[in-house]
């Protein structure tokens, strides 16, 4: 095997059963927001267990340039001095956002909330993906937009010189929406109120509490949630441990149980019922999942799970409310729906055409190529396994995206012929280690000849 350089089209080939106590890196979701709200709070926010991927650094860069002091230590530990609500800095220069989509709606909020002014661009990913979505309250609160057609990047925010509170109901299941508006609020005036219909990741309104901001969130006669918080409000700098990632853990997860006679431990993984919705479904798909040692870290439900691969996993219809616990895991649980016996409907997915690629094709495509018997519709994907994992044996597109990279990485580890990426460099936004864990645990993934 090759020294890997994540910059090389990567090969996986099968595996020989995986073991060990894999550590899963920080979630990629709380990171972003230990920085963004040490960023904006009143005294040291210090981080410990940060997940330093790409997507994260770009977020770090961003509040630098807004004024915060955000500093890597030697000791592992991120220490956050910030700037207080409303005392952001106009950036000097243009914020090149990378791959990722959470800063980027996430800072939009923030800068539309503050009299300042910041233009965003992002790679050939990013400025594909839909910022309408964003745009829209943030015009309601007072904010002023300039972008490229369909709301896409490069894009320059005028933030409200008075930001406006607002009453709003998200028009698409998001937290990244949520959030922005949230935080665009927090510099507002009054009481600023997200109302969801489907319930998304919480962590926002959880840190804005950890940080002392009071925020409310009341269940509606229509199950829905309204989330409100009054604006300005002081952010006192905090403690935060990272849980560990639980999209993330479903790779090593989902290679395990596709790999007969793994097993595997992952301690302090993120198990929020916002989140864990690939561990409920490949449960109920008959996996061996265990979760042991749970309790609460600040406030985020953690646990020590333990994953065992020596059962056959069935086809499931996967109902369409989960969809929003597990929004990014469905290229991986396609996989371990390829390896599944009989057929697994998925539905409800139209959100992943807009990701950081267009998840559903990128799956079809690659599966399809692989040998799996799949169709896909505008928002569904319906896999028909064999109860033993496809033949394998393909180069596979992965279009910047890391979850299409490791998905096909992880699906390489169980079929008889190479799976093989074309390019393994998007991995490094969430994931740095994965090729070396993953080979830590007994996988055979290695640039391609
Ligand atoms: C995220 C929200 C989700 C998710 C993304 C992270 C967040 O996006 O897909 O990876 O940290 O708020 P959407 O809000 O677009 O569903």
């Amino acid at each position: 095997m090759t020294d890997i350089n994540l910059s090389q089209s990567v090969v996986s080939r099968k595996s020989e059963p995986l073991k060990g106590f894999p550590l899963i890196p920080g979630d990629k979701s709380i990171s972003h927001r230990s920085i963004m709200l040490g960023a904006l709070a009143i005294g040291e926010t210090i981080v410990s267990g940060l997940l330093e991927g790409e997507d994260v650094l770009c977020t770090a860069m961003a509040m630098r340039a807004m004024g915060a002091k955000v500093v890597q230590g030697d000791d592992g530990l991120w220490r956050i001095n910030g700037v207080g609500v409303g005392g952001l800095h106009e950036p000097d220069q243009v914020l090149d956002m990378g791959n990722s989509g959470t800063s980027t709606r996430l800072l939009m909020g923030l800068v539309g909330g503050h009299n300042i002014t910041a233009t965003f661009t992002g790679d050939a990913s990013l400025v594909k993906r839909p910022m309408k979505r964003v745009v829209t309250p943030l015009e309601m609160m007072g904010a002023e937009f300039m972008c490229r057609s369909g709301g896409r990047l490069p894009l320059t925010v005028k933030g409200a010189q008075d930001a406006l509170p607002i009453e709003y109901k998200l028009p698409v299941a998001s937290a990244q929406v949520k959030s922005a508006v949230m935080l665009a609020g927090l510099n507002a005036a009054g009481r600023t109120t997200v109302i969801e219909s489907k319930p998304t990741r919480d962590c926002t309104e959880n840190m804005l509490q950890h940080f002392g901001v009071e925020v409310n969130t009341e269940e509606l006669e229509d199950g829905a949630f309204a989330i409100s918080l009054n604006g300005h409000q002081e952010l006192h700098g905090c403690a935060i441990d990272v849980p560990r990632d639980p999209s993330s853990a479903a790779f090593p997860t989902v290679a395990a149980l596709i790999v007969e006679g793994s097993e595997i431990t992952m301690s302090n993984v993120g198990i929020n019922p916002r989140r864990d919705g690939v561990f409920v479904t490949l449960k109920e798909m008959g996996a061996d999942i265990r979760y042991e040692n749970e309790r609460l870290e600040a406030g985020e439900p953690v646990a020590t799970i333990k994953v065992t691969g020596n059962n056959v996993m069935k086809g499931i219809n996967v109902p369409e409310e989960r969809v929003p616990s597990m929004i990014d895991e469905f290229p991986i649980l396609a996989v371990a729906a390829s390896c599944a016996e009989g057929t697994t409907r998925m539905t409800g997915l139209r959100e992943l055409r807009v990701k950081e690629s267009d998840r559903l094709l990128m799956m079809a495509n690659g599966l399809k190529a692989c040998g799996v018997n799949l169709e896909m519709g505008e928002d569904s994907l319906t896999i028909h396994g064999t109860g033993k994992p496809p033949k394998g044996g393909a180069r596979v597109e992965t279009a910047l995206d890391h979850r299409i990279a490791m998905s096909f990485l992880v699906l390489g580890c169980a079929t008889e012929e190479p799976v093989e990426i074309d390019d393994a460099t998007p991995i490094k936004t969430s994931f740095p280690d994965f090729t070396d864990l993953m080979n830590d645990l007994g996988a055979d993934i290695g640039a391609s000849e």
